[in-house]
C-alpha cells in the first residue's frame, strides 16, 4: 500500500487578478465539493492572495501557496515580500526554485538554497522545483542537473526539514510547451530522486517523500501521469487556470489514489 497523499496544485503563475479570484473559486469548488483523498493547493499571484485567503479560511478542501517570497526576515528590501508576511494571510506552501525564477530572475542554487532554510524556518511546506533542459537531457545530463540541485538545495536539512518538503519534477522542455514528460519518462526521474533523498537523508523519508510532477498537465493526460505510483500528484500552470480543468485533473488525482492504495 502506498502512503503517500496525491498532491494537485494550481500554479497561476502571473494570471489572473485579485477580482478573477471567487468566479473561479466558485466554479472550481462546485466540481470538487464531494472529493476527498486529495491535497488540493492552491498558488496564485501575491495580489490574488488575500482574496483567496478570504474565500478559503473556512474551506479545508483546499491550501494556500505562494510563488516566491524573500530570503531575508524583514528590513530594506524593496518590492519583496516576507514568508511573515504570507504566514499572516495563511499561505503555508511555497514553491521554491521554480525554473523561471532561476531562468529570468537570476535565482541560484545558493538563493534556493537560502529561501529553502527560510521557509523551512518559517514552518511553511516548501515545494522544491527541480528539472533539466532539453539540452542537458539530450546530452544525457538531465540525472546529473538533478543530483546537483537537490545537493545543493538540500544541503544542511535536518530530517525534520527532508520530511518536510515535497519535491516537485519540472522539465523545463515539458514546461508550457504541450509536450509533456511520458509517465515512463517522469517515473524514471522520479524513482531516480527518491534514491538520492534515500542517500541524502534515510530509508524512512524517501518512502513518505512526495514527488510530484509539473509540465504541461492537462485533463487529458492527467491520469496516465497519476496512476503512476512513483508520481505523488501534479504541479499545473497553463491548465489550473481554467477552474473546469484543474478540477478534472484533482479528480484524476482522486481516482489514481484510489486505484494506487488498492
Ligand atoms: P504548465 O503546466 O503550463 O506546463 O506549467 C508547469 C509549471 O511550471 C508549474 O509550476
Amino acid at each position: 500500500m502506498n502512503p503517500r497523499k496525491k498532491i494537485i496544485a494550481a500554479n497561476w503563475k502571473m494570471n489572473l487578478t485579485s477580482s478573477e479570484v471567487q468566479p473561479y473559486l466558485e466554479t472550481f469548488l462546485l466540481e470538487v465539493n464531494h472529493i476527498d483523498g486529495v491535497d488540493v493547493i492552491l498558488i496564485p499571484s501575491f495580489t490574488s492572495i488575500p482574496k483567496a485567503s478570504e474565500l478559503l479560511e473556512k474551506n479545508p478542501k483546499v491550501r494556500l501557496g505562494a510563488q516566491n517570497f524573500s530570503a531575508h526576515d524583514k528590513g530594506a528590501f524593496t518590492g519583496e515580500v516576507s514568508a511573515r508576511m504570507l504566514r499572516d494571510l495563511f499561505v503555508r506552501y511555497v514553491l521554491v526554485g521554480h525554473s523561471e525564477r532561476r531562468q529570468h530572475f537570476g535565482e541560484t542554487d545558493q538563493i534556493v538554497h537560502q529561501k529553502l532554510r527560510m521557509a523551512h524556518r518559517s514552518e511553511f511546506r516548501p515545494i522544491l522545483c527541480v528539472g533539466e533542459t532539453q539540452e542537458e537531457r539530450k546530452a544525457g545530463k538531465a540525472k546529473q542537473v538533478l543530483e546537483h540541485q537537490l545537493k545543493t538545495a538540500l544541503a544542511d536539512s535536518s530530517p525534520e526539514d527532508f520530511a518536510n518538503t515535497i519535491i516537485a519534477y519540472e522539465p523545463i522542455w515539458a514546461i508550457g510547451t504541450g509536450c509533456t514528460a511520458t509517465a515512463e519518462q517522469a517515473s524514471e526521474m522520479h524513482h531516480f530522486i527518491r534514491e538520492m533523498i534515500k542517500s541524502l537523508a534515510s530509508k524512512e523519508v524517501a518512502a513518505k517523500i512526495r514527488l510530484i510532477y509539473g509540465g504541461s498537465v492537462t485533463p487529458a493526460n492527467a491520469c496516465e501521469l497519476l496512476k503512476s505510483p512513483d508520481i505523488d500528484g501534479a504541479l499545473v500552470g497553463g491548465a489550473s487556470l481554467d477552474p473546469r480543468a484543474f478540477a478534472e485533473i484533482v479528480k484524476a488525482g482522486c481516482s489514481a489514489a484510489v486505484e494506487v492504495r488498492s
